[in-house]
């Protein structure tokens, strides 16, 4: 795993413990994160924050109300994984109901463990290592004495990233049932409210917008009770001073590698501390553990940066695209892509597909998909989903006929399917109404004409397992996209005693892993892509599955500059997938030119969603040329450090700039758009970063154009100016082709 460019070249990994103090520090080169146990036993924190040097003092952080513990009653005290009901009136990392219904809990330490590496948390996806070297995990036990009921709260330092992974293993070893009715995955205190709370929210075609907002007195969250991580909210928020930057300031991350139901949420007490926490939603959630066994949370991953924002996101991106998404296509350039969904809906048959599959191969994409629509009788939304297997009428070759017929084109082949669903109107639901999530004797809220299948039950996903196993074998597919296009309502589950039906959302989310989990196993060499009707699912959860999301619904270029640059902030480029699709666009009815439908799309895992058949002879040699420049460039649009430069979500959100570096910093790419023109632009700057400042860089516009940006810019240039003084954007107004509006302009650096 390389770290980013100017990072830290090696970070060094550590965690000690001293036995006298009852301290653990936590340590990388980026960071120091320091625990300790209190007099009660009760696992307290102490500091998150910039690298402490080794063996000096530590009086302060361990003195004073915050970091002391005599009482809690009231007091601020710090601590890891807080409880309640015994003096700390703040919220709690772990509730549970004792078989006497009392609540009552008490954590005390009983030992720890401090292991080489990062071990896997069964059944749940998470964050790795390649080597024992790599991370260095920390395990606290502690114990109720009262019920027996034992939690083990882990952390797991990374050497190469500024990034802790935290989560909890709840174990029952007293002697009747409880019932955990909140179980988080991290709990953080710190001694000062002093932050801003960002997070990225939205809504179907809107994902991932930027919202900040000043912490104040009181709680504050985000959440999803909509059985997956959503398009509402996403499973993750962020602290950061309210001077912090992009490359300046302090910024702590909290990012759960969850899919389902999830709370994130902020508490400012009175004395100004502030209780971060993070895991599954307490709301929809109760779990039964009987004596003996036990229940692991979802992982956490903190990141603290010194360095701004882009620093939290420079962890984020090089952990979840090298130590979260796993599988030999992991590392693989992702091919350029043409999926048919906008350019046809559910209207098509083989012969048009075919001829679209041959007019894509002609501008140079890679891989053809084919997406809703090719199986039982579906026709539009109203049916089928369930029946996977295909409709002769369309395919009168099946599966097999078609993707062997574009492979002979010399593109490989991808399907859709959306495994979880089933249309009343089905051959499935026939047979197996039962098998529909809803609660027996009420109705069944359908959304899109569509049930979603109980993915708890494991008959359910051993049957979707044979059926998609058959259709995956049954024909070269080399691309699945997984798609998932409702929330759940009425949850309930057939299977479950009554006082288990607590258990029904996570245990939904489990299935859908473990369908995930046998499919990708058995066809590692397919290339998975999730999918929640556009990015409603966007979370590290999937992303250790399916290496790529798509992103959004809202193809539009200027729609998909704030959604790519949220998504941005946590995701890296990576797993963002972003298509060229038709104009008027099929949302937002907007026309931008193919240019800067490019020129945005570009900045992810790139491909198109129209029909291209219908280019006309100037649009085919532009989309030809845009793949060619594309693939010329992928490794650096794929894997490259991302930089934010010019944030929609700021000032009147006109304008929009960012940039990929390589991990040299002798190649760059940089994106700058501008939705709407004015007649006397101001003078305009752009400075850049993450460049190389002793180097010097050729400098090439595209598209290639000769015109007022490309004489005031092109030619070479010092890193050291390029940061300092930056493009000169105002020279945008002197041609025709720079006056109109939705513009969008490429900055290639090559170092000479
Ligand atoms: C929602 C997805 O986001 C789209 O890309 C498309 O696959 C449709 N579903 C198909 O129903």
């Amino acid at each position: 795993m390389v770290a980013a460019a100017d990072a830290v070249a090696r970070l060094n990994v550590a965690i000690d413990w001293d036995p006298a103090a009852r301290v653990f520090e936590l340590r990388n080169d980026a960071l120091t994160y320091i625990v300790r146990v209190h007099r009660n036993g009760a696992l307290g924190g102490v500091y998150l924050g910039p690298p402490l040097a080794v063996g000096r003092s530590r009086a302060q952080l361990l003195g004073g109300e915050f970091g002391g513990f005599d009482n809690r009653l009231g007091a601020p005290v710090a601590l890891e994984y807080p409880t309640s009901r015994s003096g700390d009136y703040r919220v709690p990392a772990i509730e549970v109901e004792h078989a006497d219904g009392s609540t009552t809990l008490d954590l005390a330490y009983t030992g720890h463990r401090i292991v080489a590496g990062k071990p896997p948390i069964t059944g749940l996806p998470s964050t790795y290592v390649e080597d024992a070297a790599e991370a260095e995990t920390l395990e606290v036990d502690l114990r109720d004495a009262v019920s027996g009921l034992e939690v083990t709260v882990a952390y797991s330092v990374f050497r190469d990233v500024a990034a802790i992974a935290r989560s909890a293993r709840i174990r029952n070893g007293g002697t009747s049932a409880v019932r955990i009715t909140t179980a988080m995955s991290a709990s953080l205190d710190m001694p000062d409210a002093d932050w801003d709370f960002v997070h990225l929210s939205g809504m179907w075609g809107r994902e991932r917008q930027v919202v900040r907002r000043r912490l104040a007195p009181g709680r504050q969250a985000i959440a999803s009770r909509r059985g997956a991580s959503s398009h509402e909210h996403n499973p993750f928020v962020l602290l950061q001073r309210r001077t912090t930057t992009e490359d300046h300031g302090e910024a702590i991350g909290f990012s759960l590698v969850y899919s389902g139901n999830f709370l994130a949420e902020a508490e400012v007490d009175a004395r100004d501390s502030i209780r971060v926490r993070l895991g599954i939603n307490p709301e929809e959630f109760a779990w039964r553990l009987e004596p003996g066994e036990a229940f692991a949370t979802p992982e956490a991953v903190l990141v603290y940066s010194a360095a701004g924002l882009g620093g939290v996101s420079d962890a984020y991106h090089t952990l979840y695209r090298e130590r979260l998404a796993r599988g030999p296509w992991r590392d693989k350039a992702r091919p350029v892509v043409l999926n048919n969904w906008e350019g046809t809906y559910f209207a098509f048959d083989e012969p048009k597909l075919l001829a679209m599959a041959s007019a894509a191969r002609e501008v140079g994409v890679e891989l053809f998909v084919l997406d809703d629509g090719w199986f039982g009788q579906r026709d539009d939304d109203t049916s089928s989903l369930g029946d996977w297997t295909v409709d002769k009428r369309k395919l009168p070759h099946g599966i097999d006929g078609l993707a062997r017929a574009i492979e002979k084109l010399g593109l490989r082949f991808g399907l859709w399917i959306e495994p979880e669903m089933v249309s009343p109107r089905s051959r499935l639901f026939e047979q197996h109404p039962d098998w529909a999530i809803g609660v027996p004797g009420r109705k069944q809220t359908e959304s899109r004409n569509q049930l979603v299948l109980d993915m708890s039950r494991p008959e359910i996903v051993d049957h979707l397992f044979g059926v998609l196993s058959e259709v995956l074998a049954g024909g070269p597919i080399s691309y699945v996209k997984w798609d998932m296009n409702r929330y759940i309502t009425e949850p309930f589950s057939r299977s479950l005693p009554a006082e288990r039906q607590g258990e029904f959302f996570h245990r939904y989310i489990l299935g859908v892993y473990d369908l995930y989990a046998r499919l990708t196993s058995a066809f590692p060499d397919i290339l998975f892509e999730s999918c929640a009707g556009g990015g409603g699912r966007f979370d590290p959860g999937m992303l250790a599955f399916a290496p790529q999301t798509w992103t959004s619904d809202d193809t539009d270029a200027m729609e998909r500059l704030s959604i790519q640059y949220g998504t941005s902030i946590v995701y890296p480029l990576s797993s963002i997938v972003a298509h060229v699709s038709a104009v008027p666009n099929h949302q937002v009815g907007r026309i931008t030119s193919l240019d800067t439908r490019a020129a945005v799309a570009f900045f992810g895992v790139f491909g198109y969603e129209l029909d291209p058949t219908t280019f006309s002879a100037e649009d085919r040699a532009a989309v030809a040329e845009q793949v060619v420049f594309y693939k010329r460039w992928r490794e650096l649009f794929q894997r490259g450090r991302f930089v934010r430069l010019r944030s929609p979500f700021e000032g009147d959100g006109n304008e929009t700039a960012w940039m990929v570096v390589s991990a040299d910093a002798r190649q760059a790419i940089v994106g700058w758009y501008q939705v709407l023109n004015r007649v006397v632009p101001r003078l305009n700057r752009l400075r850049l970063r993450g460049l190389d400042p002793a180097l010097d860089y050729r400098l090439t516009l595209w598209p290639a154009r000769s015109d007022g940006l490309e004489a005031a810019n092109a030619g070479t240039r010092g890193g050291d100016e390029l940061m300092a003084a930056g493009l000169i954007l105002e020279a945008q107004r002197d041609d025709a082709a720079g006056r109109g509006d939705f513009i969008a302009r490429l900055f290639v650096l090559e170092a000479t």
